[in-house]
C-alpha cells in the first residue's frame, strides 16, 4: 500500500469532493497520507482533517512564503499544537528564494521552527527552492542531522542530494520524476538508495504523467512508483513496499 508523505487536502481545489475522495483512498491502494501545513490557516485545517480520517496524519509548520506575518502568538500555538495526537512532523519549513527576497526573515523562521521540532522530537519537512546552499548551511549549523526528516520535492543536483543524504535525510520524490523534462531528478533517483526515498504528491500540485496538468491525488503515486521502478530496475510493488516502510520509520507511525 502507498504512503503519501506530503499532500495538501485542505486546499480549495478539493472543496467540492474532499470527503468522497479521501474516503475512497483506502480502496485505491493508499494506506496513509500526511497532510502538510503551509500557513497558519492550513495548519488549523490540517488538525480538522486528521480528526475526520483515521489514515490521515498531519504536519504543522509555516512555509517560507508565509513567514513574513508570523507573530509570537503563532509560534506559541505551533509549539503547543505539535504535541496533539497524529501530528507526526514539523513542516513544511525552509527557504524559498524564488519569489521572495526576505532571506533573513526566512532563515529566522526556519531556525525557530527547527527548534520546535527538536523540542517535540519530531522530524522536519523541508521546502527548499533556489536556496540549496543556505538551506544546507542553516541545517548544518542547527544540527538538523539530530532532528532528521525529508527534503520535500527535491529539485537540486545529485551532488547536493548526497550532502542531504549524508546528513541522514530522506528525499521526497513525486510527479516531477515522470516529466519529460525531469532529467535531473531521474539522475538523482538513480544515485539515491531506495531506502532513502519516500513518495509524495504535493497534491493538488505536480500531477504525474499521464495526468500532468490535472489535479493531483494520492492514488496517482502509482505512476511515480512505476517510474522509480524503471529507473532502479525494480518492480513498482517493491518500490511501494520499501518507500512505505521508509515513511513509517521517518514519521514513526
Ligand atoms: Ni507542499
Amino acid at each position: 500500500m502507498i504512503f503519501d508523505t506530503h499532500a495538501h487536502y485542505d486546499d480549495e481545489a478539493f472543496d467540492d469532493d474532499r470527503e468522497q475522495l479521501l474516503e475512497r483512498m483506502r480502496n485505491r491502494g493508499v494506506e496513509y497520507i500526511v497532510n502538510v501545513g503551509a500557513s497558519m490557516a492550513s495548519c488549523k485545517s490540517t488538525i480538522g482533517l486528521i480528526r475526520r480520517f483515521p489514515y490521515v496524519y498531519g504536519a504543522l509548520g509555516v512555509h517560507p512564503d508565509e513567514v513574513a506575518e508570523l507573530t509570537d502568538d503563532d509560534y506559541n500555538w505551533l509549539a503547543k499544537s505539535v504535541y496533539k495526537p497524529k501530528i507526526v512532523a514539523v513542516g513544511e519549513i525552509g527557504l524559498d528564494y524564488h519569489w521572495n527576497d526576505n532571506r533573513e526573515q526566512q532563515i529566522a523562521a526556519f531556525e525557530r521552527q527547527m527548534d520546535i521540532a527538536r523540542e517535540a522530537e519530531l522530524p522536519i519537512i523541508i521546502h527548499s527552492r533556489d536556496a540549496a546552499k543556505d538551506t544546507y548551511d542553516v541545517m548544518k549549523s542547527n544540527k538538523a542531522d539530530e532532528i532528521g526528516g525529508v527534503i520535500h520535492c527535491f529539485s537540486y543536483t545529485k551532488e547536493m542530494a548526497k550532502q542531504f543524504l549524508d546528513m541522514g535525510f530522506y528525499l521526497g520524490i513525486g510527479g516531477v520524476v515522470t516529466f519529460k523534462n525531469g532529467k535531473k531528478l531521474k539522475e538523482v533517483v538513480k544515485c539515491t538508495p531506495i531506502e532513502r526515498i519516500v513518495l509524495e504528491t504535493d497534491a493538488p500540485y505536480l500531477t504525474p504523467e499521464p495526468n500532468r496538468g490535472k489535479r493531483n491525488a494520492s492514488h496517482y503515486l502509482k505512476y511515480v512508483a512505476q517510474e522509480i521502478a524503471q529507473l532502479k530496475g525494480m518492480t513498482a510493488k517493491e518500490v511501494i513496499d520499501v518507500t512505505t516502510k521508509n515513511a513509517k520509520e521517518m514519521y514513526r507511525i
